[in-house]
């Protein structure tokens, strides 16, 4: 067993590398979750000793997500949802925030990570009206990821769908042409649909963020932070936005009003689209 992940509740399965580290467990380190490990906790620290406010991103990051499922959910009826980049089940997963709206809301699950597969299949379950599927796969096939039985079955493709790709895009590098494969994922898309994203900037503090860039690369993580315009670019081409845009995600639609971290603090933006 893996000693430095004590507060586990899952058995680890032999595919689980952790001696590398990886995106979703970096994440839920930042998150205050407890499922990770040391290689994980080491890429986390030296990217918050160059950027101190890590954390704070992460959180804002989790509660734009919040918003967008109800605001899709509440406001536009979706009530499918293909979440890519699902990350380590905390609170306010998307079922849950989406069958509290609606309790026949589907999703399904999408990541590469064999660790949120075995969380997924633990903790990712749906309401009784509602389903919740998971399939282990790269965003960089999306073919596959259409393709998948368990997404035809939890899916219907005749009727509108949430692409969720929230903070994902930063981990695709120009090289695995990140354009291809969202036009390839929106193109199955009904029009109706809608796309949402966040994507991690380094637009607001460059020497620390290409510094952490440089870390998660030299660490074997693909990364690739991108501006406001390119965010925007890529991931809703030929879509209409939702208002206010493609902004930091402390800006979209907040719920309560207030003072907001500062742009270097939040350094996401996110937005939604809908495909006409
Ligand atoms: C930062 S977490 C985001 C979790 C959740 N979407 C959120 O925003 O709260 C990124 C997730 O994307 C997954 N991921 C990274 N690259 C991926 C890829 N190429 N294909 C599938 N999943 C990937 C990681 O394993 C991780 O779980």
């Amino acid at each position: 067993m893996v000693p430095e992940m004590p507060g586990s509740d899952v058995d680890l399965p032999p595919e689980i590398d952790t001696s590398r580290p990886h995106p979703a467990r970096i994440y839920d380190y930042g998150l205050g979750g407890k499922n990770h490990f040391a290689v994980d906790r080491e890429v986390a620290e030296k990217a918050w000793a160059a950027m101190p406010t890590g954390r704070t991103a992460a959180r804002e990051n989790r509660a734009f997500l919040g918003r967008v499922v109800r605001y899709l959910a509440a406001e536009q009826g979706i009530r499918q949802f293909l979440d890519i980049g699902t990350g380590l089940p905390t609170t306010d997963n998307v079922h849950e925030v989406a069958q509290r709206v609606a309790p026949d809301a589907r999703i399904v699950y999408v990541d590469n990570d064999p660790l949120v597969l075995a969380h997924a299949r633990a903790l990712l379950t749906s309401s009784p009206a509602g389903r919740t599927a998971y399939i282990p796969a790269d965003l960089r096939d999306p073919a596959a990821i259409l393709a998948d039985p368990v997404t035809r079955e939890v899916l219907d493709f005749s009727r509108p769908v949430a692409l969720m790709l929230v903070a994902i895009l930063h981990f695709i590098q120009d090289e695995d042409h990140p354009a291809e494969i969202i036009k390839t994922l929106v193109d199955a898309l009904p029009p109706g649909s809608f796309v949402a994203a966040s994507h991690l900037t380094g637009e607001h503090d460059r020497p620390a963020w290409a510094t952490i860039e440089r870390d998660y690369r030299a660490a074997g993580i693909s990364a690739q932070w991108r501006d406001s315009d390119e965010f925007a670019q890529l991931a809703f081409a030929g879509l209409e936005l939702v208002p206010p845009g493609a902004v930091l995600v402390s800006e979209w639609r907040p719920e309560a009003d207030g003072p907001r971290p500062a742009p270097v603090e939040v350094s996401f933006y996110g937005g939604v689209a809908r495909k006409n």
